[in-house]
């Protein structure tokens, strides 16, 4: 699979009602939307009357990426706004497997995501479960950052973790992602590319998102 997910937040927030619409009208497959607490990292994004809003006008599904502490407490708010999938930290959950399961009672797609320091087999007991992997190529927190090479160990590790357990995860991959990246990304496995400042930075980020999709 070859899917982007560009992240709003390196969207014109003065323009979003706009930056919308050009996904919706892009090849884009999600909207990947980044929930920062300024505890579990320390950067404050946005939060729920956001995402909200962002529902309303979508025509793409919403992708929400949560790096906040216990995100158990606000699961089902963020399904109540529109999430389409919920994305969990690792690092963040001391009872996956509930979290996780809280998810996909919802009947909505369930996600957990890895620090760059964090082994990939410390989902080995999970990834039955899981919809969705997401590897952070750079450390979560800002937009902008440097993407990180022993990201695609990690997947071809994510990759046979997945195939020997027979899971149906997506490997979603965030951070620093480039053309010249998005390429080696998909060759090593990623199905998922998450896109902020080089869609939202691009003269045409339409065009920059199919060629995303094309590499
Ligand atoms: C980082 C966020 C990313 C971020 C990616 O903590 O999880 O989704 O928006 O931004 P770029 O693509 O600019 O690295
Ligand atoms: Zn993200």
């Amino acid at each position: 699979m070859k899917l982007v997910a560009p992240s709003i937040l390196a969207a014109n927030f003065n323009h979003l009602g706009d930056e919308i619409e050009m996904i919706n009208n892009s090849e884009a497959d999600f909207v990947h939307c980044d929930i920062m607490d300024g505890v579990f990292v320390s950067n404050i994004s946005y939060g729920l009357p956001i995402v909200q809003h962002v529902h309303q006008i979508s025509r793409k599904p919403l992708d929400v990426h949560l790096m906040i502490v216990n995100p158990d407490r606000y699961i089902n708010e963020f399904y109540r706004a529109g999430a389409a999938i919920i994305t969990v930290h690792y690092e963040a959950c001391t009872h996956l497997h509930r979290t996780v399961q809280q998810i996909k009672d919802l009947g909505i797609q369930a996600s957990v995501c890895l620090n760059p320091h964090s082994p990939v087999a410390l989902l080995s007991d999970i990834i039955e479960d899981l919809d969705m992997v997401l590897l952070m190529s750079v450390n979560p927190g800002f937009g902008g950052q440097k993407f990180i090479e022993n990201t695609y160990r990690k997947i071809a590790q994510l990759k046979d973790l997945i195939i020997q357990r027979n899971s149906k995860a997506m490997i979603e991959i965030d951070g620093g992602v480039n053309f010249e990246v998005g390429e080696k990304l998909y060759n090593a496995g990623a199905d998922v590319l998450v896109a902020g400042s080089f869609v939202f930075g691009s003269e045409n980020p339409i065009e920059t998102i199919a060629a995303l999709k094309r590499l």
